[in-house]
């Protein structure tokens, strides 16, 4: 979700004003998702690197994750999406971290059609050291021998771990980079770039991403026509 504070500047208003236009597309994008079918959507919300923001508009935007979690905590639960975090939770202030936890809880429910994951004070490199931490422990412990260690089991080590891999990245603002989102996961994704700011990303744009990612040919590493074949 990148672009919101450019966005603002350039309407002559505050960055704060363009994260709270933002989260209003995350609203529209959420809602969209759910009902077109989509099982999980990942958001780029805050990442390790974002703390090292000016301070007011960190503070800003803690507070403005604080009325997010509370206008949208019913929401979300009546529309059977489950909210999950991923990254520093631990990092997050207090009154943060509590909605947080509570609806992550509340949300978790055994009819559930789409899992709504933020990934806050999040770093895709951290990630991936942090599962090569547990999983060192679990050999030193005697839980795990390292040969049997395969890519489904590294995945259960990451905050990511039961969500499916993404089929479809979306980045905003024409940038053409990951800036250390989801790096494990996204190795077969799609991506979608576009020049749209993401307050302006709503139903219309996002129905465009989808519209791509059905021209795309997905090989895998396979040739066009084993695809057709179906070998
Ligand atoms: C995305 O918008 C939201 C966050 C990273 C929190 P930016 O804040 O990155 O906006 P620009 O890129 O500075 O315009
Ligand atoms: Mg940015």
């Amino acid at each position: 979700m990148d672009d919101n504070g450019r966005w603002a500047q350039a309407r002559g208003l505050d960055r704060i004003k363009g994260h709270h236009e933002g989260a209003e597309s995350v609203r529209e994008i959420s809602k969209a998702c759910r009902e077109w079918g989509v099982e999980a959507l990942t958001l780029y919300s805050f990442s390790t690197e974002n703390w090292k923001r000016p301070a007011d508009e960190v503070q800003g935007l803690m507070q403005l994750l604080k009325r997010y979690l509370k206008d949208e905590r019913n929401e979300l639960i009546d529309n059977n999406i489950r909210l999950r975090a991923v990254g520093q939770i631990d990092r997050l202030p207090i009154f943060v971290r509590k909605p947080l936890q509570a609806i992550m809880r509340d949300s978790d429910r055994p009819n559930v059609k789409m899992t709504l994951t933020l990934c806050l004070s999040y770093g895709g490199r951290a990630d991936i050291v942090q599962a090569a931490q547990r999983i060192a422990k679990a050999a030193q412990a005697g839980q795990l021998k390292p040969e049997d260690l395969d890519e489904k089991a590294f995945g259960l080590h990451l905050g990511t771990a039961g969500l499916p891999d993404p089929d479809l990245l979306i980045r905003t603002s024409g940038e053409l980079r990951l800036s250390n989102f989801l790096l494990w996961e996204l190795a077969y994704a799609e991506i979608f770039v576009t020049d749209v700011a993401w307050p302006d990303f709503r139903r219309p744009q996002l129905g465009q991403a989808f519209a791509s990612f059905g021209q795309r040919e997905r090989r895998y590493g396979k040739t066009s026509a084993q695809l057709t074949e179906g070998t």
